[in-house]
């Protein structure tokens, strides 16, 4: 695997594989890699000849910064981890790099109201952040494919406005949410979960599989509302459960307004933001 810290050495590499012809696929990350991530590596292994992964903390879309300051950094394993996957390519810019004119920079696009809810509303700032990073790097890797987890679901579908409105020639490849065996989605976060609080953080995943088998018996508010109960019985803080319209993200009064619903849930354990989502 090789490594570049600048753009223009990988855009050198890059423009030599293209012209023998290698589909690119392309895997964006913040480090701190778990299997979620190696997932999203196989998958780009599989489906493109050229794999590029990359590893940026981009601090605009931290809107608090003792959790840009706190997250997790491991770039030496996450080295390993990519090339015993066979990621050809990692991309370990700087953030001179990425924002090379400041961070202020960004040509707003109009997201079709996706970002308002759930986080969204929570995190305010966060997603005109991501837009902005998953922007530059698609235009520095312009990659074929581009490989991101169903666990961020929000995420996925602003990346797909973006591409949309920004007409972007890549292709975007959503992958399922990797799982520990308790059922627990694998997020850089969960190393900071309390040990004491780990056997707790399974029932997240219960509360969100309990919505969907009591579909058709309760409707959207009378099963976010249940939710929320449980998760607090839990000993969790929940932020949201929402049913949402897995396309437009719209809250939904009746099961009727969606072909493809989607629970989407954040909670706080301990001092541990997580969120997970289940298609309903
Ligand atoms: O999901 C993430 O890790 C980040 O939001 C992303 C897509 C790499 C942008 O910084």
């Amino acid at each position: 695997m090789q490594v570049f810290t600048s753009v223009a050495s990988l855009q050198a590499f890059l423009q030599s594989a293209r012209s023998r012809n290698s589909s690119v696929g392309f895997v964006p990350t913040m480090g701190a890699l778990h299997d979620g991530h190696l997932a999203l590596v196989r998958a780009a292994r599989a489906g493109s000849e050229l794999v590029v992964a990359s590893i940026f903390v981009n601090p605009t879309q931290f809107n608090d910064a003792a959790d840009l300051e706190q997250y997790p950094r491991t770039e030496e394993r996450d080295r390993k981890l990519l090339a015993a996957e066979g990621c050809d390519a990692l991309f370990l810019p700087g953030v001179a790099e990425i924002y090379p004119n400041g961070t202020n920079t960004a040509t707003p696009i109009d997201l079709m109201g996706l970002d308002q809810p759930m986080e969204g509303a929570k995190r305010p700032g966060h997603f005109a952040g991501v837009v902005q990073v998953v922007e530059r790097l698609l235009r520095i890797v312009k990659p074929d494919h581009l490989y991101m987890g169903q666990k961020d679901f929000q995420q996925t579908a602003i990346v797909r406005r973006l591409i949309e409105a920004r007409g972007l020639a890549v292709d975007l490849r959503i992958e399922p949410t990797v799982r520990e065996a308790d059922g627990l989605a694998m997020s850089s976060r969960n190393v900071r979960l309390p040990p004491e609080h780990r056997p707790h953080a399974t029932l997240l995943y219960e509360t969100l599989h309990r919505a969907k088998t009591l579909k058709g018996v309760l409707s959207p508010p009378e099963l976010e509302r249940l939710a929320l109960w449980q998760l607090t019985e839990h000993g969790f803080r929940p932020e949201y459960f929402k049913i949402v319209d897995a396309k437009t993200l719209r809250e939904l009064a009746t099961f009727e307004e969606s072909d493809f619903p989607v629970a989407c849930t954040a909670v706080w354990v301990g001092a541990v933001r997580l969120i997970d989502n289940l298609f309903l």
